[in-house]
């Protein structure tokens, strides 16, 4: 095989052949294809697109790149959930061990933030002493002892998606539905999860930002996860407005916290049950019901297990920020809408996300919200929080957050989509 001429065919509008995809993919892997040859036929991918066989194939050349996970040890049918990306979605927090209690296990591989969206590992190692990094033998350990994990992937876990993805990163490539769906999918296979619930976000805090993008996406993960022997199914849910009252770190730690012991916000809540309930009945698990599992504090006891084993010390005070500023609510009314977008860059300019990749992270930084869309508030009253250790970042946190909210006359009603849009699968 020639790259060019791989290339030229998809430039083309030709279907690329099995053999092609397999060697343009290991042949990149390996450095024999070039960044630039890859970065052509990544534009081509996104200009052209992929029928529903080259993105399947080419999933599973990412996944030949590396090894892919066994967990038939763990005695229990395994079960994971992934979320597109959103600002203040911390739901894996309470939900692997929510679903741990109910039964099934949940070998979670997770990420960390970039841009605006935040990272569940950037939050967990806000938690004094945890640690992201696991072998393959200690991520085992976990999951046996307290039927969750929740750590970072290691290299040998679809390499090829590695590479990939910072080139996509800085070649104008990664909104392309085939290379997005081949990403997310490879490594969700590698992980080798029974079981799969994406979280497909749909509004201004998301990749998707509409309806229609985001059902095409949600469609052919789901293809691409059944076609590899994962049950998976998709909810498409709302991320115009930031899930629950915190996007940062140790806030959305702390938040979760609360979900864990049997309060929160209502829409973590119903969010974390929505899932959790996908998520058992996707693995064939109908033990107990993930609300119980909240309320008893058997979920709790599975998240204290979890955090330990992994060094850390659930009843350690979590950081808080050197310095906060609190925005008031400028006029008497309803709060109508409050830009997911808006607040999540305000939260990483702030100082929880990063603008390089292995920038550090500050733990306790972030936008800490007083009131949700639909909320009656007064003038005068707090509307966001403001943290931060470094006050000289509040001047670029309030300028994204220039128009993040409307306040309108009292009796207003705001139109506000469902938490949940739809489910496929
Ligand atoms: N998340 C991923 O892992 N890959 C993408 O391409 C986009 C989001």
């Amino acid at each position: 095989f020639d790259a060019v001429d791989v290339i030229r065919a998809k430039r083309d509008r030709d279907e690329l052949s099995d053999g092609q995809i397999d060697w343009v993919v290991d042949a990149y892997t390996r450095g024999v294809v070039a960044d630039e040859q890859m970065s052509a036929l990544a534009m081509a991918i996104l200009l052209n697109g992929m029928s529903r066989r080259e993105i399947a194939r080419w999933t599973d050349a990412m996944i030949r790149t590396g090894r892919r996970m066994d967990w038939s040890g763990v005695g229990r049918p395994t079960t994971d959930k992934h979320s597109t990306g959103g600002v203040g979605d911390k739901i894996t927090l309470p939900l692997a061990p929510t679903v741990a209690a109910c039964g099934a296990a949940v070998p979670q591989l997770s990420g960390r933030g970039l841009g605006h969206t935040g990272g569940t590992l950037d939050k967990l190692e806000s938690i004094p002493g945890w640690r992201a990094s696991l072998s393959a033998d200690q991520m085992l350990g976990v999951l046996r002892d307290t039927g969750a994990v929740v750590c970072a992937a290691g290299d040998d876990l679809a390499p090829a998606d590695k590479k990939l993805y910072a080139l996509r990163d800085v070649t104008g490539t990664v909104e392309a539905i085939p290379l997005i769906a081949s990403s997310i999918m490879s490594k969700k296979i590698a992980e080798g999860t029974g079981a799969l619930v994406l979280d497909v976000k749909v509004g201004s805090g998301a990749f998707m930002k509409d309806v229609e993008s985001a059902r095409e996406l949600a469609e052919t993960m789901v293809a691409l996860g059944t076609g590899a022997g994962v049950r998976t199914v998709a909810l498409l849910t709302n991320m115009e407005t930031p899930l629950g009252l915190t996007a940062g770190n140790a806030l959305e730690v702390r938040e979760s916290v609360e979900v864990l012991s049997g309060g929160g916000p209502a829409d973590v809540v119903e969010l974390t049950v929505r899932l959790a309930r996908e998520m058992l009945a996707a693995a064939g698990v109908d033990g107990a019901d993930p609300a119980d599992a909240l309320k008893d504090g058997s979920a709790m006891d599975v998240w204290r297990r979890m955090i330990s084993a992994q060094g850390g010390d659930p009843d350690a005070s979590l950081p808080a920020a050197r310095e906060t500023h609190t925005v008031l609510a400028p006029a008497d009314g309803v709060l109508t809408s409050l830009d997911a977008y808006r607040v999540g860059v305000a939260a990483w300019r702030l100082g929880a996300g990063r603008t390089r990749k292995d920038e550090p992270v500050q733990a306790a930084a972030g936008v800490e919200l007083h009131a949700k869309p639909g909320a009656a508030v007064r003038a005068g009253e707090p509307l966001l929080t403001l943290h931060t250790d470094e006050p000289a970042r509040f001047e670029r946190a309030f300028e994204a957050l220039s128009g993040a909210f409307v306040v309108a006359p009292e009796g207003s009603r705001p139109d506000l989509p469902p938490l949940v849009i739809d489910r496929i699968g």
